[in-house]
C-alpha cells in the first residue's frame, strides 16, 4: 500500500542500512538521505570527534533510528564484532561503503610503503572486510544490497596517487566478483564511482591551491565540482528496489568528467 508522496519503487522506511565512514563527507549525506526516506542507519567510523557530532545531530534528528559504532574498517575482529551486533538488533539490508583515504601526492617510488599497506588496508580490505562479515548474513537470507564507493580514480589514473588509484581499481573488481558470485543468491553488489566532490578530503586541496580548483572546474564538462547531495540519488536508487535487477555495476556520477 503506498502513501501520498511516496513511491513504492524507492521505498527505503524500514530498511537497515550500514554505512561505514559516515561521520563526515559523502557517507555522512548518505547516511542523512537514507535517515530522511524512514531508514535505519549503523554509522561505522573512526573514534573522532566528527562522529560524536554527527551522532548527536542525527540521532536527534531521527530518534530511535541511528546507532555509530566507533570503529577502523581495517580492523577484522572490530568489523566483525560491529557485524554481529548489528545483525543482533536487526537484518542488515544494505551495506554502503564509504569509508576510505586519499593521499597527498608524490611520483610513485616515493610512496613509503606504509602509506602503500594503508591505503589498501583501508580502501579496498575494509570493504572486503564489511562485505565478508555482513555478506555472511544476506547470503542466508537471500537479500541484500552493497554499494562500494570506488571513483573515476577506478579507471582514470591520476599522477601521484597511484596507491589511490589502484585501490579504487581493486574495490572496482571486487565489486564485480562478489556480484557475480552471490547473483544467484539475490544479493546485488554495486559501485558508486564520484568524480571530484568538495568533502573534508578535498577542500583542503581546493581552498590551499586554487589551481587545482580551476583544473578540475574546467575538467568537468558540467562546469562545476559536485557537492554530496549530487551523489544522494544514486546511493537512494541502488539502496532500494528500483535497482532489483541491477548487480555488478560502476556508476560514475561525475558530471561528465570521464568524456573529457
Ligand atoms: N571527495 C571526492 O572527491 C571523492 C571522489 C571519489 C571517491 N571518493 C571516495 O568517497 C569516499 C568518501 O570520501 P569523502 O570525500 O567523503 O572523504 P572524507 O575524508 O570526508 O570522509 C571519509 C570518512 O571515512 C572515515 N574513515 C577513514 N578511514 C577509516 C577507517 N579506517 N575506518 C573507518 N572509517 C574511516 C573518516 O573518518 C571519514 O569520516 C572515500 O572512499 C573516497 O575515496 C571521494
Amino acid at each position: 500500500m503506498s502513501m501520498p508522496g511516496h513511491d513504492p519503487l524507492f521505498d527505503l522506511h524500514g530498511r537497515r542500512l550500514v554505512v561505514t565512514g559516515a561521520a563526515r563527507g559523502i557517507g555522512l549525506a548518505v547516511a542523512t538521505a537514507m535517515l530522511e526516506r524512514g531508514a535505519v542507519v549503523e554509522i561505522w567510523d573512526l573514534p573522532t570527534d566528527q562522529l560524536t557530532l554527527s551522532e548527536s545531530d542525527l540521532g536527534g534528528r531521527f530518534p530511535g533510528r541511528l546507532v555509530t559504532r566507533a570503529l577502523d574498517v581495517s580492523d577484522v575482529s572490530a568489523v566483525t564484532a560491529a557485524a554481529a551486533a548489528a545483525e543482533a538488533a536487526g537484518p542488515v539490508d544494505v551495506l554502503v561503503n564509504a569509508a576510505g583515504i586519499s593521499s597527498q601526492r608524490r611520483p610513485a617510488l616515493e610512496i613509503p610503503d606504509g602509506d602503500w599497506a594503508r591505503m589498501m588496508a583501508v580502501n579496498l580490505s575494509g570493504p572486503w572486510n564489511t562485505c565478508r562479515a555482513l555478506g555472511r548474513a544476506m547470503l542466508a537470507r537471500r537479500r541484500g544490497s552493497v554499494i562500494n564507493v570506488a571513483s573515476t580514480n577506478s579507471i582514470d589514473p591520476s599522477p601521484g596517487i597511484a596507491h589511490y588509484c589502484v585501490s579504487k581499481a581493486g574495490l572496482a573488481m571486487l565489486t564485480k566478483c562478489l556480484a557475480l558470485e552471490w547473483a544467484s543468491a539475490g544479493i546485488r553488489v554495486n559501485a558508486v564511482g564520484p568524480g571530484p566532490i568538495k568533502t573534508p578530503m578535498t577542500l583542503p586541496i581546493l581552498e590551499a591551491d586554487p589551481a587545482v580548483r580551476a583544473r578540475w572546474e574546467s575538467r568537468v564538462p558540467m562546469g562545476r565540482i559536485g557537492d554530496p547531495a549530487d551523489l544522494v540519488g544514486m546511493f537512494v536508487y541502488l539502496a532500494s528496489d528500483a535497482s532489483a535487477w541491477v548487480t555488478g555495476q560502476v556508476f560514475y556520477v561525475e558530471g561528465g568528467w570521464l568524456l573529457s
